[in-house]
C-alpha cells in the first residue's frame, strides 16, 4: 500500500461542487452531487471522480488507503477566504464594552481597536506569533478548512508587517493548511501617523509595499476603506499602486457605512470586496457585471450586532458570494465554520447549497485559486472532508455544531 495514494469510496453523496471558476448567481445552487461516489487521490491530486462502481474496476485496491464513506456525505474542504489569524494580544474587555452598547468605532476613534492589537503584535516575537498562529489553524482545521487567507495589518510600519508575514510563511511551510497571504498595511491609522493618513499612504506606497512585493510576501493587497479610515480616494490611490507592482487587489468594503468601497471595487477589477453590510445597489449591480466576490462575512455582523449583508439580493443580482470568517481580535473573535453557516441559513436567507459553493469554489476563486481546490474534480488538491452524516443538508441543520469527521489536507491526513 503506498500512503500517499487514497480511495475514498461508497460516499453516500459525493458533493463535487465541480467547477474552476467562481460561480455566479443561479449557479450557486448545484452542487454537482454524486450519489454513491468514489474519489481517487494520489500523491495529493485527484485522479478519478465517478460513480463508486464505474470507478473501482479500474483499480487495484490493495495500493491504496481505503476509506469507507458508506453513509457519509463528501465534500471538498472549506476556503476560509478572509481572516486575520496572525495577531499578538487579545481585545476582551472592549468586547464587554460593545456589549454595554458602546460602539466599534467609537473604540477605535478613541484609541483603541486595531491600534490596541498593532501595539500587542509590535511588542511580540515571531515565535509568540507563530505559536498562537498555529493554534488557531488547528482549531479551523477542525472546522474542515483546508485554505486559509490571512492579513497583515497589525503592524503599520515596516518590520511588523513583515514580521507577520514572514510568520505566515513558515505556517504555510509547516501546516497541513494552505495559506494565501494578503499584505493590509492600510488597515488604520498609527499612532506616528495622527491626522496624517496622506502621508501614511504614500509610506505605505513609496517604503513598505515595495518590500513586500520583492520579497514576495504577499499575494494580495488590501485596504479598509471606511469613514474616518481610508477613503474611496486614498484607496484608489494604494489599490491602483499595488496593481503596478504586481498585487492582486480585494478591499475592507462598506462595512460600517456606505462609503462606495463595492463600486470602487468594480472599477478596479478587484478579486473580491468584503464586509458589505451597506453596499448600494448599485455597487452590488457593479460588482456582478465586473464579476468581483462579494464576500460576506457573517459572524462579524453578528458580533457587531449590526444588519447582515443582503445575501439574497447579491444572488439574485448574480453576484458570486463567498463567505468567511473574518476572524480577528476585535470584531470577530471566531473561526467557526458551523456557526457561519447557522447565520447564512437561518439570517440571510442563503440555501445551504449557496453556502456551501461560498465556502468551496467561490471562497477558492476570492483566494485566486479556483482552478486548483475549491471542488471534487480531476486535476485538483486533494483537500476533502468527510461528514458523520449522510447529508450535507445537516450541515446548517446540526445548528452551530461541527459536523467533520474525517479530513484529508493533500499528501497529509487527518483523522
Ligand atoms: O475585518 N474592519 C477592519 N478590520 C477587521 C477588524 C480588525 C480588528 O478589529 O482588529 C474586520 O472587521
Ligand atoms: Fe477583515
Amino acid at each position: 500500500m503506498n500512503d500517499n495514494y487514497t480511495i475514498i469510496k461508497n460516499a453516500k453523496e459525493l458533493v463535487t461542487c465541480s467547477g474552476f471558476a467562481a460561480k455566479h448567481g443561479k449557479e450557486m445552487s448545484d452542487l454537482h452531487i454524486i450519489e454513491d461516489g468514489t474519489v481517487v487521490i494520489e500523491d495529493g491530486i485527484i485522479v478519478e471522480v465517478g460513480k463508486t462502481e464505474e470507478v473501482l474496476n479500474k483499480y487495484d485496491q490493495s495500493k491504496y488507503q481505503v476509506i469507507d464513506a458508506s453513509n457519509k456525505a463528501v465534500l471538498p474542504g472549506f476556503v476560509d477566504s478572509h481572516t486575520h489569524f496572525v495577531f499578538g494580544g487579545y481585545r476582551a474587555e472592549e468586547f464587554s464594552w460593545r456589549l454595554r452598547g458602546d460602539s466599534y468605532m467609537s473604540i477605535m476613534e478613541r484609541g483603541g481597536g486595531i491600534v490596541n492589537t498593532v501595539e500587542a503584535t509590535r511588542e511580540a516575537s515571531k515565535e509568540e506569533l507563530y505559536n498562537e498562529g498555529l493554534k488557531r489553524l488547528n482549531s479551523m482545521l477542525s472546522f474542515g478548512v483546508t485554505t486559509v487567507e490571512g492579513k497583515s495589518g497589525y503592524g503599520l510600519d515596516i518590520d511588523t508587517e513583515v514580521k507577520q508575514l514572514k510568520v505566515m510563511d513558515k505556517l504555510q511551510r509547516s501546516h497541513p493548511i494552505d495559506i494565501v497571504t494578503t499584505f493590509l498595511g492600510a488597515h488604520a491609522v498609527p499612532k506616528e501617523y495622527s491626522r496624517r493618513t496622506d502621508d501614511f499612504v504614500e509610506f505605505l506606497i513609496n517604503k513598505v509595499m515595495p518590500i513586500i512585493a520583492n520579497e514576495k510576501l504577499a499575494e494580495f493587497c488590501d485596504v479598509f476603506c471606511e469613514k474616518n479610515v481610508f477613503s474611496v480616494e486614498q484607496s484608489r490611490r494604494l489599490l491602483l499602486k499595488a496593481k503596478e507592482m504586481g498585487f492582486k487587489i480585494k478591499l475592507h468594503a462598506d462595512e460600517i457605512v456606505q462609503l462606495g468601497g463595492s463600486e470602487l471595487a468594480a472599477e478596479l477589477g478587484a478579486i473580491s470586496a468584503d464586509h458589505l453590510l451597506h453596499a448600494s445597489d448599485e455597487g452590488i449591480k457593479a460588482m456582478a457585471e465586473k464579476g468581483v466576490i462579494s464576500t460576506i462575512l457573517p459572524c462579524t455582523a453578528f458580533s457587531l450586532k449590526e444588519d447582515f449583508a443582503r445575501a439574497r439580493y447579491m444572488i439574485d443580482n448574480n453576484c458570486a458570494v463567498a463567505l468567511a470568517s473574518d476572524l480577528n481580535p476585535g470584531s470577530c473573535f471566531t473561526e467557526s465554520i458551523p456557526l457561519i453557516f447557522a447565520l447564512a441559513a437561518l439570517y440571510m436567507n442563503m440555501t445551504t447549497e449557496e453556502a456551501i459553493t461560498a465556502l468551496t469554489i467561490n471562497g477558492a476563486a476570492a483566494v485566486g485559486r479556483s482552478e486548483i481546490i475549491g471542488s471534487i474534480d480531476v486535476g485538483k488538491k486533494g483537500d476533502i472532508i468527510i461528514l458523520e452524516f449522510p447529508s450535507y443538508k445537516f450541515i446548517p441543520y446540526h445548528i452551530a455544531v461541527n459536523t467533520v469527521d474525517i479530513l484529508l489536507s493533500a499528501e497529509i491526513n487527518i483523522c
